[in-house]
């Protein structure tokens, strides 16, 4: 019911506050802002996007829920406090962690993330659960806070994670929101495609990372955003990168050279090939065709076949004979 969402959405913008206050007012969160401070992280990006700390502590948030008059069994719905087996009593499900509060596209607080701070403890981050008010496949982290500025620029740059998509505010990316480890569904394209033209895929340079940027380049094509895909060194994700090269670095070498996907593909397959090599050659050649055989629009299969007819002396009519074959093949 809306009495049931409105209750959902309370406890999580009480919770966000208090964990809010405990990482920058109180003793238990000094070891969280140390964390934070070492990361890089600003005053200003701590308030700007409402991090918080989780004390570690079983009954902080289930009591500071109660005393407000907020139902338990809602928060428990939400995630936000589990029922011992035993006897039934509350306690806190997040503890120990950083908080992220995620929000939904108005701006209300309808789900966190949890980051231990040691790396030790499994998971790295706990999330919270779908629920009434939260669909993670509907979510974009961020939207709110970067959506005049997406719609301003016609242009959007999606994250793996929250780190990133804060690391990268830090350094002038404002139009930036993360699929939040999850892969970037139709849903999360439809909503890119209502407010912007085009959109650059930033996600993690290792393979998981790639390859779902390519899966996510599909779905963000079909929608008809125009996209391309940026790439960090070998096992980086944006915050590595930032940390290490800093801001204008990454807004020049990596945001400000991204490449529209078939570009992008070109030089991903030919990472670590030897050219020369006529075994590997022809498995490049087999990859790129493989491609350029989905590519939708004629004009740009026969762009590209004739870029590597050339640059490999091989005849166009050979290379469309096989991309017709590997079309068949697809299908
Ligand atoms: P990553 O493992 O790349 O983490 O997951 P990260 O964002 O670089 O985080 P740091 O730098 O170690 O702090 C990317 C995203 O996948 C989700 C989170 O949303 C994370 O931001 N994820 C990852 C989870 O939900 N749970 C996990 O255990 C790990
Ligand atoms: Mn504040
Ligand atoms: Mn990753
Ligand atoms: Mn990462
Ligand atoms: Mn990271």
């Amino acid at each position: 019911s809306t009495d049931e969402k409105r209750t959902m959405a309370e406890v999580h913008e009480l919770l966000a506050k208090l964990y809010h206050h405990c990482l920058l007012h109180t003793k238990q969160g000094r070891p969280a802002l140390e964390y934070l401070e070492n990361r890089g992280f600003t005053r200003e990006s701590i308030e700007r996007f409402q991090i918080g700390f989780a004390p570690d502590s079983w009954e902080t948030a289930s009591q500071f829920l109660q005393k407000r008059g907020m139902d338990l069994n809602t928060a428990e719905k939400v995630g936000l406090i589990g029922k011992r087996q035993s006897d039934g009593k509350p306690y806190d499900r997040f503890r120990n962690r950083i908080m992220f509060p995620i929000w939904d596209r108005t701006g209300a607080v309808v789900a966190f993330g949890g980051r231990v701070l040691d790396g030790k403890d499994e998971p790295k981050y706990l999330n919270s659960p779908e629920s009434k008010i939260f669909q993670k496949g509907k979510t974009l982290y961020g939207l709110n806070l970067s959506r005049a500025d997406m719609r301003q620029k016609q242009h959007a740059v999606i994250f793996e994670g929250y780190v990133d998509t804060i690391a990268a505010f830090r350094a002038g990316v404002t139009n930036g929101v993360a699929t939040l480890g999850t892969s970037l569904t139709e849903d999360h394209a439809a909503i890119l495609k209502r407010n912007v033209q085009s959109v650059t895929i930033c996600y993690d340079s290792d393979r998981a990372g790639v390859e779902a940027a390519f899966r996510a380049s599909e779905i963000l094509t079909k929608q008809g955003c125009a996209v391309k895909i940026s790439q960090m060194p070998d096992g980086m994700d944006p915050d590595d990168y930032i940390t290490k090269f800093g801001n204008d670095s990454f807004l020049k070498d990596i945001i400000g050279a991204s490449l529209t996907v078939m570009a992008f593909k070109i030089q991903y397959y030919r990472r670590g090939k030897n050219l020369r090599d006529e075994g590997e050659r022809m498995i490049y050649i087999e990859e790129i065709i493989k491609e350029i055989a989905r590519l939708p629009k004629a004009v740009e299969r026969d762009h590209y076949l004739r870029q590597i007819a050339s640059e490999f002396n091989l005849s166009l009519d050979a290379l469309k004979q096989q991309q017709t074959q590997t079309f068949k093949q697809l299908q």
